[in-house]
């Protein structure tokens, strides 16, 4: 694309801190020199112009995610989502761009803000004033797309999020676009440490801000869900910030003093356990501690919860989410619906969860154990081919297999499964 080009020719930090230490050095060897053979013309040492930092970097080839990094003169006029980068370096050029990590996914993307980013040649004084100048670097981000469901919160927003603001040390203003009370209100702990400063609802800013540098659009580097390249100093930087006790499960073997503390992600409207009495009662005999619970607390009540816990197990769904709870080496148990659910099961949760150091065990639910045999004769395409259902879009299929199945387990067969959490938090 055009604009790539165009911005590729600023020069990275990288560039410029090399530019830098060269000009360091050349001084400090221009100075010894004077100082051993021109000792009368210290005086007179050459002035060397400032080397302006502008910097504007856009990357547009991420699968995930487009990003703008900017460092100079960056002004934003929050109420029409425009950004401006001032600098004699820099050619006139316009560009826009979407900050939140579902690139290509239109139902997500159509509501988040588009952002204009302008870089002018011209000299700043012509242009837009400023009305508050920050003196620390800014992020942009969207909370609007899927941010409202807990999982997407996490992979779309909060875990892109700490892998951008932890090389600032808390020393950056998280500007919020499409933002929403109930969603910053809820990650109010871990934005406050990712960043000393109040979020500001950019949106609504009628005033020009002005920063040293602005990130717009974060994302991770992989299409991999619930992952970064650390998963685990991700999750034990939720425990730091929900003061969260146990980094591990509790070593079972020395005699079991303590009963193993299984979770039971409960649903109400669908996916539910339609016989949750009994999948209680078997957990319970098989020598766990159980709790049931709907997960629509507070994040600082369901951290605490889902770590005092060794087990969580749940239908496939966003509640799981709080495995990033769990202390490590815990299990977690995903239930899979019928209807060919392999994959997203596995991605969303089954691959992240091995990655954050927990044991995973899938159970696969069999026809007999899906509600759906009472809603459509065995021979139905729902029943015998849910590829075909697939073929006609998530629409349809999420209408079908998410928003319409609820689960009776197999007690047997449970058990069987439970046995396995068992063992594996007994090795
Ligand atoms: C760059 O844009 C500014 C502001 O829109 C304009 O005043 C100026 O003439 C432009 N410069 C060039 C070289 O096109
Ligand atoms: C943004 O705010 C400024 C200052 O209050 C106002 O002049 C301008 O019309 C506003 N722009 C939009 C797009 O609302
Ligand atoms: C922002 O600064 C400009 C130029 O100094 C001024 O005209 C404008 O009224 C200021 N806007 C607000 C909302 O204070
Ligand atoms: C767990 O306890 C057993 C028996 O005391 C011991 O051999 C083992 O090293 C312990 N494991 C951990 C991880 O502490
Ligand atoms: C979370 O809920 C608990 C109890 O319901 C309450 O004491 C606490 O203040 C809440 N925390 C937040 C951050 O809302
Ligand atoms: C699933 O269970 C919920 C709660 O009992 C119920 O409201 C819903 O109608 C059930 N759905 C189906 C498809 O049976
Ligand atoms: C339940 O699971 C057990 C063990 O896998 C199996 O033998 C049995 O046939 C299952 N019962 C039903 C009703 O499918």
């Amino acid at each position: 694309m055009k604009y790539e080009e165009i911005f590729a020719r600023s020069f990275s930090r990288h560039d410029q801190n090399r530019f830098r230490s060269g000009a360091l050095l050349a001084c400090f060897v221009i100075l010894w020199c004077m100082c051993t053979v021109f000792k009368p013309y210290l005086g007179t040492l050459p002035v060397y112009p400032e080397v302006e930092k502008t910097t504007l970097i856009c990357d547009t080839s991420k699968p995930r995610y487009d990003s703008c990094e900017m460092k100079g003169d960056v002004r934003i006029q929050g109420n029409s989502s425009t950004i401006f980068v001032f600098s004699s370096q820099l050619t006139n050029a316009s560009m826009t761009i979407k900050p939140y990590a579902r690139k290509g996914d239109e139902s997500a993307m159509e509501s988040v803000t588009t952002f204009t980013i302008k870089s002018v040649q011209d000299k700043p004084e012509t242009m837009i004033k400023c009305n508050k100048t920050h003196n620390v670097p800014a992020i942009v981000f969207s909370v609007g797309g899927y941010a409202g469901n807990n999982f997407h919160a996490f992979t779309d927003v909060i875990i892109p999020l700490y892998a951008k603001s932890r090389e600032f040390n808390r020393e950056v203003k998280f500007l919020v676009t499409d933002n929403r009370l109930s969603w910053s209100r809820k990650f109010h702990e871990l934005l406050k440490k990712l960043s000393r400063y109040e979020i500001i609802d950019i949106d609504h800013e009628n005033e020009v801000n002005c920063f040293p540098g602005v990130v717009v659009g974060l994302g991770k580097e992989e299409r991999k869900e619930l992952h970064l390249e650390s998963v685990k100093d991700f999750t034990s930087f939720l425990r730091s910030s929900y003061s969260l006790d146990r980094s591990t499960t509790e070593n079972l073997t020395n005699g079991l003093t303590k009963k193993p503390r299984l979770l039971i992600v409960s649903r109400s409207k669908t996916r539910t356990f339609v016989n949750i009495k009994e999948v209680v009662h078997v957990a319970q005999d098989s020598g766990f501690e159980v709790i049931v619970t709907e997960m629509n607390a507070n994040l600082t009540r369901v951290s605490q919860l889902v770590n005092s816990c060794d087990v969580m197990l749940g239908v496939h769904g966003a509640g799981l989410t709080n495995m990033v709870f769990l202390p490590e080496n815990g299990v977690l148990i995903q239930i899979v619906p019928w209807g060919n659910m392999d994959w997203i099961a596995n991605t969303y949760f089954g691959d992240p969860s091995k990655a954050m150091g927990l044991k995973y065990i899938e159970y696969k639910i069999s026809q007999g154990e899906s509600s759906l045999i009472d809603q459509y004769p065995l021979n139905h395409q729902v029943l015998v081919d849910p590829f075909s259902i697939q073929r006609k879009g998530w629409g349809v299929y999420k209408s079908i297999y998410l928003d319409k199945q609820n689960v009776t387990l197999n007690i047997t067969r449970f058990k069987e499964t439970l046995s396995r959490a068992l063992e594996f938090l007994h090795s």
